[in-house]
């Protein structure tokens, strides 16, 4: 196990722009105070105004500009994470609030609505098209807002300028949630929007950003009601929102934190990414782990899928090569996985982890 202790000293955001959706209630608001808390401006995006509005009024008494000419340090839109043109405009306003944008964090979410397989469905109701409300908040909201965060990020930045992604997904981001059917689904797809974009956005021949995950087991907000009382009677461990968004703030302000999902129990965090990886062969096995290795090898970085379709001409590679891979990345790639062979690890995954991620994370007990 890999326990991850935050550490944020004062000032750790100190200056940052941090933009937060799902920023006016529950874990959302915790962070939005504990990184101006840190120094930084937030610029908080939610649906529900009422909430936002309050919360910027306290944040605006409490926090003050260190000049009077300066932007507040909050600012709050209402903003709704399913309409792309909603969540421009939200980053649109913190770019030309503070001129650019340094951390964004998808918070917004919602727990399972209703019964997708209900026992009860006939043949006739089944005809009914179901909500895919969860769907589209928790995964699609996410997938718009890292898009988006994508290009605002590079914007405005000076060299060496750290810049980031945290995305909320769960505990049923990675492990079964019986009847929570559509919600763990749509967190299964965050950490797989995570893990797909660790190795791309990270290149510093690319996006040159960092995406991690949090994955928080029972908080308590608004979100746990129907299993509140049930759990505590069962004296399980139940994290504050504040715990929540301490490692949150500490994953933001953590510049060789790339690739890493923390689960978070009671206030403690435990980075999982890591120990899936080193411990493939155990819980996969040796054979297919090392057939695996030569896959994830050859798809390398993944720009096979996203270059751009050329005419197909008759291959004059031999099979098991996918059509449009350049002869030099080929050669390049076979020794890669020649190298993966000998030694069988699964370099090919450590790929993503390799920005000095270890930092903070203590690898004790494994
Ligand atoms: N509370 C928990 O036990 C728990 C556990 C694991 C993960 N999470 C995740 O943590 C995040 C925060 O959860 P929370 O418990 O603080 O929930 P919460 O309900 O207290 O806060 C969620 C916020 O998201 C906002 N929101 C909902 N739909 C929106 C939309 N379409 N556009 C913009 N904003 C929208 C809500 O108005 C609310 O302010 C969520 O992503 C949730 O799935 C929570």
């Amino acid at each position: 196990m890999s326990q991850y202790i935050p550490n944020i000293p004062t000032s750790c955001l100190a200056k940052k722009v941090v933009l937060i959706t799902g920023g006016a209630n529950g874990i959302g608001s915790s962070l939005v105070t504990q990184c101006l808390e840190s120094g930084a401006n937030v610029c908080i995006g939610d649906l529900d105004n009422i909430s936002g509005e309050r919360l910027l009024k306290k944040c605006c008494d409490q926090f003050h500009p260190e000049e009077e000419d300066m932007p507040p340090r909050a600012i709050f839109q209402t903003t709704d994470v399913t309409n792309y043109p909603s969540l421009l405009a939200l980053f649109d306003l913190a770019f030309k609030t503070y001129k650019r944008i340094d951390h964004v964090v998808s918070a917004a979410g919602i727990v399972e609505i209703g019964n997708w397989f209900d026992t009860s469905l006939t043949l006739e109701t089944v005809r009914q098209t179901p909500t895919h409300k969860v769907m589209d908040v928790n995964l699609l909201g996410s997938m718009y807002v890292t898009r988006i965060a994508s290009v605002y990020l590079r914007h405005n930045r000076g060299s060496n300028c750290d810049r980031s992604i945290l995305l909320f997904s769960c505990v049923s981001g990675f492990k079964e949630s019986p009847s929570l059917f559509i919600y763990q689904a749509s967190k299964h797809g965050v950490t797989g929007l995570m893990r797909s974009l660790r190795t791309y956005i990270s290149s510093p021949y690319k996006h040159y950003l960092r995406i991690n995950t949090v994955c928080p087991w029972v908080t308590q907000t608004d979100s746990i009601k129907k299993v509140e009382a049930q759990w505590k009677r069962a004296e399980l461990p139940i994290n504050t929102p504040e715990q929540v968004a301490t490692v949150a703030t500490g994953v933001l302000a953590d510049q060789s934190l790339n690739g890493m999902s923390m689960f978070i129990e009671g206030g403690r965090a435990w980075e999982i990414e890591q120990n899936i990886n080193r411990l493939e062969t155990e819980w996969l096995g040796e054979a297919p782990s090392k057939v695996l290795a030569l896959g994830q090898g050859l798809l390398d970085d993944g720009s096979v899928w996203t270059a751009p379709e050329r005419p197909r001409k008759k291959s004059t590679i031999s099979v098991g090569v996918p059509p449009g891979v350049p002869l030099n990345k080929i050669n390049g790639l076979t020794n890669g996985v020649k190298h993966v062979i000998s030694d069988g690890v699964t370099h090919g995954m450590s790929n993503g982890l390799t920005n000095g991620v270890t930092n903070g994370v203590a690898n004790g007990v494994h």
